[in-house]
């Protein structure tokens, strides 16, 4: 079943409870939160108090995508904010298989996260511990960036390990996800659609993410 995970980062934050609910109108099932540091991408964007907002404003899962360094250390506050579903990259953890252990000890699901030249096997060991793997389509760190190609073998490979190893993780994919490029990643495998961008960046989130979902149905035959 896919769906619509629309990412706040392109939403307009004066406005963040009303941008949320328009795009929860259009379809999105659970909200996409990109935390920024500054270090572990070239961008800074938000952390635990507006998760904790969020949280008042709506009823959906919020699915929180660390891009930050050190992620054990911020474990504890994302859950005590709200945080449902939590994914850390796999190039920022030292340690991949205690931060897993650590997000599901708090109580949320655990996700991992491969930037676009992490390969997909490397990851191959800890696959029976996530809820969710992530794979990057852009290089983490903007929103608006064009869909990298060969993210599509990469969700072709994981679907495949998936069955292959009789495993139920959910594939999400994240960057350059619009009308031009729904289609192919909805074929490929992928279940979860994070978009920025193609749902609030023309200022109409309800109409533009119900689209892009009636889209990706139509492409996966739902
Ligand atoms: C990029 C973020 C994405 C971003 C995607 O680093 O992880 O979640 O919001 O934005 P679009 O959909 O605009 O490519
Ligand atoms: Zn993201």
């Amino acid at each position: 079943m896919v769906e619509l995970l629309p990412s706040i980062l392109s939403a307009d934050f004066a406005h963040l409870a009303d941008q949320v609910a328009a795009a929860e109108r259009g379809g999105g099932t659970a909200i996409h939160v990109d935390v920024m540091d500054g270090h572990f991408v070239p961008n800074i964007t938000l952390g635990p108090p507006l998760v904790k907002s969020l949280r008042k404003a709506t009823s959906l899962p919020l699915d929180c995508h660390l891009m930050i360094e050190n992620p054990n250390d911020y474990i504890a506050a994302f859950a005590d904010a709200g945080a449902n579903w939590v994914s850390v990259h796999y190039e920022a953890c030292t340690h991949l298989h205690r931060s897993l252990e650590l997000i599901a000890h708090h109580g949320m699901k655990p996700g991992v996260v491969l930037n676009p030249a992490s390969r997909v096997d490397l990851i191959l060991d800890i696959l029976p511990m996530v809820h969710h793997v992530l794979i990057m389509s852009v290089n983490p760190g903007f929103g608006g960036q064009e869909f990298i190609p060969f993210s599509l073998q990469k969700i072709r490979r994981l679907a495949e390990l998936r069955q292959e190893l009789g495993l139920a993780f959910r594939i999400e994919v994240d960057g350059g996800v619009a009308h031009d490029t729904v289609a192919q990643v909805v074929q490929a495998g992928a279940e979860l659609l994070v978009a920025g961008n193609a749902v609030f960046g023309a200022g109409h989130p309800e109409q533009d993410a119900r689209a892009l979902l009636a889209s990706a149905r139509e492409a996966a035959g739902e």
